[in-house]
């Protein structure tokens, strides 16, 4: 019943001036023509995708059934009414989304288009009351568009806010606003049905701030994209070697010694604000303090306030004998006083952030030969062989008390830590000193060192993957690294290999080379071709996703992130023409 003529009976296309280029959907391209032939097409690219693009043009796509007329309807954009059906608890979170979802619709300038105007009438129906997200909370929805009478009805059913926060964003992407000749129109298709679900609970960006520091906004803007895409993870790394922008309540040295400036810091209203931030857009904040490691301005202030050094090598040089990055610094486990000021940093942190259910500690790249040079610690060792085991019992032990603090801080032992694929995580050792119902693993190896995952996997271990060799979108500006394209990220295939035991995945941007100035282009649009790997798991290849890759890009745009080009503009409006061209 739905053949591809309906549509010029409801929105009737005079092409005239201004206007040049028409659409025509052929063989599930969209082929840009001259719009003054006597063919008449769609007027603009967006609208033909809608109709003729796989997936509606949704991104990432869904893993469920996707239904759909091709028939177009103009909606009414002065008549959008919300229903709300739920839980009372669920109403706050759902008056926020809807704020966010009309956001993106009344961008510019007002809608004018009159043609046979549909009015709209979206009901959220959440079935429990939860409003934060772990690695259990079901994402799924069901989204139900119909056209009755001159009424577009929209149900987004779902077990949790969640699920239909991302039907709305579903929606919000089938609603597409263009200009007719003029006349600005938002229109959709009269009949949809699509039921969704993400393949891995965990989808992660890394940030980091403490390389350079990313002002609130600019850390905004990434939830953003990552809302846009169905991302549910930001992961920021929050303090290194080179500053502490954290302002710890009980320790404000740690910003007095270790922040680049007064300014450039996060107090924890501010962290407060971007956890709620992300948690209206569907994402949860793990933040990260790096250790034992990556450890060193911020920490100075130790002797001087009676505690002894707190960490040593502290800008030690020259850097390449005590650490691999300057500066150098690294936390001293064998000064117990540490501890307790780790202590007194998690209860800052979990006060702003009280049913924390992960946390990262980082724990990677720990330089022996630092620790190995230090006094203090070569008297704490007397007596025992300086070998390769004394060393790891070490590290382990201040795991242990670093564990032990966060748990004193929060007050019981149910957080799930997270650290990096480390010496210490090696499978002949992890064993005997990272338990694997506490700790979950963040791979970052090589695409080629497969065995380390499988090995983990085996011992019990729950993993998150961040293949480096795809998913470091800082590699390609430094030393031999090089720079992965979207179909690289995309057809990451660690994915395809295994399922249960990998929670998800972390594309990773460090921020050596990034701030404010050029974040957005570096992180979007790749991010987002991870996020479909990690939400739909395609077993296509990236060419089969190109158009709609495209397309979602502009819409990154569209919500003023500054996506870098994929593509000349010329291939991306004349579809299926620049194959295996970039
Ligand atoms: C989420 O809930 C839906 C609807 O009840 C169900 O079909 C689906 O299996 C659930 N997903 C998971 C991962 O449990
Ligand atoms: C902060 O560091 C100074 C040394 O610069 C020290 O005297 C003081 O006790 C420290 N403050 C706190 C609250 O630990
Ligand atoms: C910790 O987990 C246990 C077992 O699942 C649960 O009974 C308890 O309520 C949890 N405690 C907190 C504070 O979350």
């Amino acid at each position: 019943m739905f053949d591809g003529t309906i549509w010029f009976l409801i929105i009737g296309l005079t092409i005239v001036h201004g206007s040049n280029w028409v659409w025509q959907c052929e063989d599930g391209y969209c082929k840009r023509e001259s719009g003054q032939t006597e063919r008449d097409g769609y007027s603009a690219l967006k609208l033909c995708q809608l109709v003729c693009s796989n997936y509606l043009n949704i991104w990432p796509y869904p893993t469920g059934a996707v239904k759909s007329s091709k028939e177009l309807v103009n909606i009414n954009t002065k008549s959008i009414i919300f229903h709300y059906n739920g839980p009372t608890e669920t109403v706050a979170y759902l008056t926020e989304i809807t704020k966010y979802f009309e956001g993106h619709l009344k961008k510019d300038e007002p809608f004018s288009c009159e043609e046979n105007l549909y009015n709209l009438k979206i009901t959220f129906t959440p079935l429990c009351k939860e409003i934060t997200s772990n690695l259990e909370t079901n994402e799924s929805y069901t989204l139900t568009l119909d056209s009755i009478g001159n009424e577009v009805n929209v149900n987004i059913i779902a077990p949790t806010v969640f699920g239909v926060r991302h039907g709305l964003e579903t929606l919000s992407q089938i609603l597409v606003s263009h200009n007719d000749d003029g006349s600005k129109c938002l229109s959709t298709l009269s009949n949809v049905q699509i039921t969704d679900q993400p393949k891995y609970p965990h989808r992660g960006l890394l940030i980091d701030t403490a390389r350079n520091y990313l002002s609130v906004d600019t850390i905004k803007k990434q939830i953003d994209g990552m809302a846009a895409s169905k991302l549910n993870v930001l992961h920021w790394h929050l303090t290194d070697s080179q500053s502490f922008p954290f302002v710890s309540v009980r320790l404000p040295n740690m910003t007095k010694y270790g922040a680049y400036s007064s300014k450039k810091i996060y107090t924890p209203e501010n962290i407060k604000d971007l956890i709620q931030y992300a948690e209206y857009r569907g994402i949860r904040i793990i933040i990260e303090i790096d250790g034992p490691s990556h450890a060193g301005m911020g920490w100075q202030w130790g002797p001087e306030a009676g505690l002894g050094d707190l960490a040593v090598c502290i800008n030690k040089q020259p850097w390449r004998s005590f650490c691999v990055q300057p500066p150098c610094g690294q936390l001293n486990p064998v000064n117990e006083k540490l501890y307790i000021i780790l202590r007194n940093l998690y209860s800052d942190i979990t006060d702003i952030s009280p049913d924390r259910r992960m946390f990262h500690m980082g724990g990677d790249e720990v330089f022996i030969p630092c620790w190995n040079s230090t006094p203090e610690i070569l008297k704490h060792l007397r007596g025992k062989p300086l070998n390769e085991k004394t060393y790891l019992d070490l590290w382990a032990g201040y795991q242990r008390k670093n564990l032990d603090a966060y748990d004193t801080a929060i007050g019981h032992k149910n957080t799930s830590i997270v650290v990096w694929t480390s010496h210490l995580t090696q499978p002949e050792f992890i064993k005997n000193y990272l338990p694997n119902d506490r700790y979950i693993i963040q791979t970052w190896v090589p695409e080629s060192d497969n065995d380390l995952i499988t090995d983990l996997i085996k011992l019990g271990y729950k993993l998150i993957v961040s293949t480096k060799d795809r998913w470091y979108l800082d590699h390609g500006f430094w030393g031999t690294t090089n720079y992965y394209k979207w179909k690289t990220v995309y057809e990451n295939p660690i994915y395809e290999k295994y399922t249960k035991a990998i929670l998800g995945g972390e594309v990773c941007m460090w921020g050596e080379l990034v701030d404010d100035s050029n974040i957005d282009s570096r992180i979007w649009p790749r991010a987002a071709a991870a996020a479909e790997r990690m939400w739909s798991d395609p077993v296509t290849t990236a060419d089969y996703a190109q158009t709609r890759f495209f397309a979602h890009r502009e819409r990154l745009i569209e919500r003023k992130i500054s996506a870098e080009a994929v593509v000349p503009q010329w291939c991306a409006e004349n579809e299926g023409e620049c194959h295996s061209y970039l």
